[in-house]
């Protein structure tokens, strides 16, 4: 029979004397919900590539962050060294300029500012330009022409969902896919999971998405027949219609399994809604 977990007990695992003790040291001073619990707890020393080591040597496949979040892999050598060129810091400096005396003159190292807040840095223009002639290259991204930043996942999906209704007065309703992620906080945390879950928005309307016929590798070879799909985008176009603002979507159900795009055919030619000559805006 399954064990039952107490969250709010100290983790500790046999043999691992110095993690047991940062795993006691982090409970004392960390509310319980600021990490997601697992009950391994693994307490990394460092990371390299696709792999953790805890302090006690133990090597650990990362399987926790390296799909949906590090997807360069920890410290890769190149990103440390064009981000350190970037901030005009080199290892040396750091190391031959760094005086740890109070007060010294030199306590300060002229580099780059880590954040501007109401003024601006070359290197964030220089990204900015950079990342739009990288979108505009890409099929499809030719319309990308200013970046908007946000601080994380979160932060990002609320201001497109803000964007996309400040732009459509009137049309207020976001098609959301059921079980996908999109983070814990306002608009984001709305869209994520489906109807059951807490703190919902009236706005979003849960849609389905074939997980289903993706669930196995035997059923992925199978056609994929997608008119139920397409009959529940018709039934809410039909009750709903120019109300629509937007959908999101993600191929990679955070809350629900891996399910690859490439398996969705190309999105249905624009139609105007029901009693209306207005056109869906392609964008
Ligand atoms: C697809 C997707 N969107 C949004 C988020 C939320 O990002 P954040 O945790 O940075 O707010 C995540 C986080 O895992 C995500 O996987």
């Amino acid at each position: 029979m399954a064990q039952a977990i107490d969250a709010a007990a100290p983790i500790e695992h046999p043999g691992e004397e110095q993690s047991n003790d940062l795993r006691r040291r982090m409970q004392a001073v960390e509310p319980q919900c600021l990490r997601t619990f697992t009950p391994s707890l693994a307490v990394f020393a460092r990371s390299e590539g696709s792999y953790h080591y805890t302090h006690e040597g133990r090597k650990l496949a990362d399987f926790t962050s390296g799909v949906l979040v590090a997807n360069l892999g920890h410290n890769p050598k190149r990103w440390w060294q064009r981000m350190l060129g970037y901030l005009n810091l080199s290892a040396a400096t750091l190391a031959g300029e760094v005086d740890e005396t109070e007060g010294a003159e030199d306590e300060y190292l002229p580099a780059v500012p880590l954040t501007a807040y109401n003024g601006v840095t070359e290197v964030e223009v220089e990204a900015s330009e950079r990342l739009i002639a990288l979108m505009q290259r890409q099929r499809g991204g030719a319309r990308c022409e200013q970046v908007m930043w946000a601080a994380s996942g979160s932060e990002a999906v609320q201001k497109a969902l803000w964007t996309a209704l400040a732009r459509r007065p009137g049309q207020d309703v976001i098609l959301a896919t059921r079980y996908g992620f999109h983070g814990k906080k306002g608009l984001a945390g709305a869209v994520t999971g489906s109807e059951k879950d807490k703190e919902r928005d009236s706005r979003v309307r849960f849609i389905d998405f074939p997980r289903e016929e993706c669930m196995s590798l035997e059923k992925r070879k199978q056609p994929l027949d997608l008119k139920k799909y397409e009959q529940e985008l018709e039934t809410l176009w039909r009750e709903l219609g120019s109300r629509i603002c937007c959908l999101i979507t993600e191929p990679y159900l955070g809350g629900g399994g891996s399910f690859p795009l490439r398996l969705l055919p190309p999105p249905p030619t624009p139609r105007p809604p029901p009693g209306s000559e207005r056109q869906r805006c392609p964008d």
